[in-house]
């Protein structure tokens, strides 16, 4: 199978083009930097020839604009980023026949609900994040119907920094990390969403997916239980989300639980301590 990734560089991508290479894919792996083939998402003729160049017929589309205050700051780069160069991306999965594997956020769901979001509940976005992703799934859903797009949430793994590492960091260096204690979401092992998303690809089942690992939990708990496995004794501050102030509103509740992976017949997600535990243990050596 031939695979490309773009945004190569980044967390989940890391993940997926090692777990691509073991399984001997042959992997194009994209990006802005110096180690990747080059294309910016928002670049049409950068994509187009990279496209023609290497006719994938896996696309794992991994590149966005992430970081969600920076998103509420320039919109129209988010918009560009993360609604036209997934658009883009969908359209030249379509034209060289390639299957577009397209990552999206719980940050669809406003976080009024009380329930895990499953696969066909309605959206409703708070943030320019939550609506770029969103318009960027439209984009897919209208321009490749060979699709997946896969929803996950607060993602954490080897590659990358993200709230484990943020409160490791604070907690080894003698700080007592600020944590919100009433923030609740499915904290996701990136190394489990590569392997379901290896998986998904072979089921020609296309449409939309959760990929989180389950049961709810919340920032605090998470982050506790991480702190308490490594033996580090660090009081966390707690803080609560309605003290919170950041540019981007966020849901305060999106847990996501999937339908459709069972239906598909792929293997259930780990729950969240499962995989915070096997976390811990790559962080232990
Ligand atoms: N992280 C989470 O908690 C989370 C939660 C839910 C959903 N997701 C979704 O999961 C996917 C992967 O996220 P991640 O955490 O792996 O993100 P990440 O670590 O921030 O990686 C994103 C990658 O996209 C690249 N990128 C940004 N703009 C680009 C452009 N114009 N052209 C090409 N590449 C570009 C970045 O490269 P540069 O280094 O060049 O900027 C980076 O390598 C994204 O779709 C994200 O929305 C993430």
């Amino acid at each position: 199978m031939r695979v490309l990734i773009t945004g190569a560089g980044g967390m989940l991508g890391a993940e997926l083009r090692e777990l691509c290479t073991t399984l001997g894919y042959e992997v194009v792996t994209t990006g802005r930097k110096a180690d990747l083939v080059p294309m910016d998402i928002t670049h049409p003729e950068q994509v187009r020839t990279a496209f023609d160049q290497y006719r994938p017929e896996v696309v794992f589309h991994c590149a966005a604009m992430t970081n969600v205050d920076a998103c509420e700051r320039q919109p129209q780069l988010a918009y560009r980023v993360n609604s036209f160069g997934t658009e883009l991306i969908a359209s030249h999965c379509h034209r060289v026949g390639a299957i577009c594997v397209a990552i999206s956020t719980d940050y669809v769901f406003d976080g009024t609900k009380q329930a895990p979001y499953h696969e066909y509940d309605p959206v409703n976005p708070l943030s320019v994040y939550g609506r770029s992703k969103w318009l960027g799934e439209e984009g897919v859903r209208a321009l490749c119907p060979r699709h997946y797009i896969v929803r996950t949430a607060w993602l954490y793994g080897k590659h990358g920094k993200s709230f484990p590492h943020f409160v490791l960091e604070r907690a080894r260096a003698g700080e007592s990390p600020t944590v919100i204690v009433d923030q609740i979401g499915s904290p996701t092992y990136t190394a489990d969403v590569a392997d379901r998303l290896l998986q998904l690809v072979q089921t020609d089942c296309f449409g939309t997916y959760h990929l989180t690992n389950r049961l709810p939990v919340s920032r605090y708990e998470f982050a506790e239980r991480l702190l308490a496995r490594l033996g580090i004794s660090v009081p966390l501050t707690p803080l609560r989300f309605s003290e919170w102030r950041t540019p981007a509103p966020r849901p305060p509740y999106s847990p996501m639980t999937s339908w459709r992976l069972e239906w598909a017949g792929v293997d259930p997600m780990p729950d969240w301590m499962d995989a915070l535990e096997r976390f811990a243990r790559v962080l232990t050596g």
